[in-house]
């Protein structure tokens, strides 16, 4: 088996967060950086949704050239019209269709019969491969639907020629032995499932987004869909630079590769959090401002001793410069001396002492320590005489 695919939609789910509106240069940008990244297909938009959004997808679509672009549409022949005049200029012009499959949604969303949404389906995802050689279905709210009536539906649209079919988790409802089991029951009853790539589309509502993605690809998924600090519709989507790294540095129980560069992570983070204006909580998993912190003194002692007493990721690894050492009041003597070390000061080890108390003594007053602090503690521990 090749890599996995990764599918991005920042630009999609990501800008459906509550609050956001990328502007088209804004998205322009974040596109190029995703290809610096390396996803191997980025959903740029849903072009029907608005003439912005129209513009932007077609603007993506004749820029960037090292990844497939793709739009969504609904499962509807104007939706489908508009995608491909915004996708026509891309080199693998790419459609991305939904139509939802749970008996909730097909009851009070659709008001459609089962029958209807198959016919639906194939109908769209024919009309659709006139134009687009990749179409990918997603069944909306495959989590809460009928399995039976799953299988059913994705072998008919896999006849119609969908090259990718998706299993979204839309209301972020399942939990990692349940996503696997979807899998591996759609790999064992869908008899033209190998034609297609099976993708994997989480929402964190509960939590499991990324420990969802990851029991997918266990269970046969070939792509996993996510956004960049995992932004998007209510808690957010997988993000991706969590399931990139835990793929990385798990590769004993997840050997499975991707085209991504890893280094990119913290730029790509960056970009996305200051466009968007969704602040990355401190303590997010890989990107988060404490992510390679250290606060304790038994943690920094450690850490100066060897990193990987208290670090799975060496912060090389996703494109930050260096662990960082807080001061603070849990940290110890050996963590100050190599601060004032790094600092330019070689004291003696009674100048050390003393310092080390007065650092303690203003911790009880101030959370974070900072170098200006310090220079006045090392200022006066010199001049005390
Ligand atoms: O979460 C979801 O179901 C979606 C679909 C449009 C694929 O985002
Ligand atoms: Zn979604």
């Amino acid at each position: 088996m090749g890599p996995i695919k990764i599918f991005d939609t920042t630009l999609r789910d990501g800008e459906q967060s509550p609050g956001v509106n990328l502007n088209q240069l804004e998205k322009l940008e974040i596109a190029k950086q995703l290809e610096r990244f390396g996803v191997d297909i980025m959903e740029a938009g849903f072009p029907a949704s608005s003439k912005g959004d129209f513009e932007a997808v077609r603007n993506i679509a004749r820029t960037i050239k090292n990844v497939s672009v793709t739009g969504l549409a609904r499962a509807k022949k104007s939706d489908i019209d508009i995608a491909w005049e915004a996708l026509k200029d891309a080199d693998e012009p790419r459609l991305h269709i939904f139509l939802a499959t749970s008996p909730i949604h097909m009851t009070h969303k659709l008001k459609k019969t089962p029958e209807e949404v198959i016919q639906t389906a194939v109908e769209m995802v024919t009309y659709a491969k006139q134009k687009f050689p990749h179409v990918e279905w997603s069944a909306e709210d495959a989590t809460r639907s009928d399995r039976a009536f799953l299988a059913t539906i994705v072998e008919k649209v896999i006849e119609a020629g969908a090259t990718v079919v998706n299993l979204p988790d839309t209301v972020g409802y399942t939990t990692p032995e349940e996503y696997g089991a979807l899998f591996r029951y759609m790999r064992k009853h869908v008899p033209n499932i190998d034609q297609v790539a099976l993708s994997a589309h989480c929402h964190d509502d509960l939590g499991m987004a990324v420990a969802n993605s990851l029991a997918a690809v266990e269970n046969g998924a070939t792509q996993i869909e996510g956004t960049i600090n995992g932004i998007g519709e209510r808690a957010g989507n997988a993000a991706l630079e969590e399931f990139a790294v835990a793929l990385n540095i798990r590769q004993d129980k997840y050997p499975y590769q991707t085209n991504l560069r890893l280094k990119e992570i913290k730029r790509t983070s960056d970009l996305v959090s200051k466009f968007s204006g969704m602040a990355v909580p401190a303590n997010k998993a890989v990107v988060g401002r404490n992510a390679f912190a250290h606060e304790s003194g038994i943690h920094q002692d450690g850490v100066l001793k060897n990193a990987s007493t208290y670090e799975i990721i060496t912060p090389e690894l996703v494109g930050v410069q260096s662990n960082n050492l807080v001061l603070g009041k849990h940290s110890g003597r050996h963590a100050f001396k190599d601060k004032i070390e790094q600092l330019g000061y070689k004291l003696a080890d009674d100048k050390v002492s003393e310092a080390f108390q007065a650092f303690k003594q203003l911790t009880d007053r101030k959370k974070e320590v900072t170098d200006d602090d310090l220079f006045t503690i090392l200022i006066d521990v010199q001049t005390n005489i």
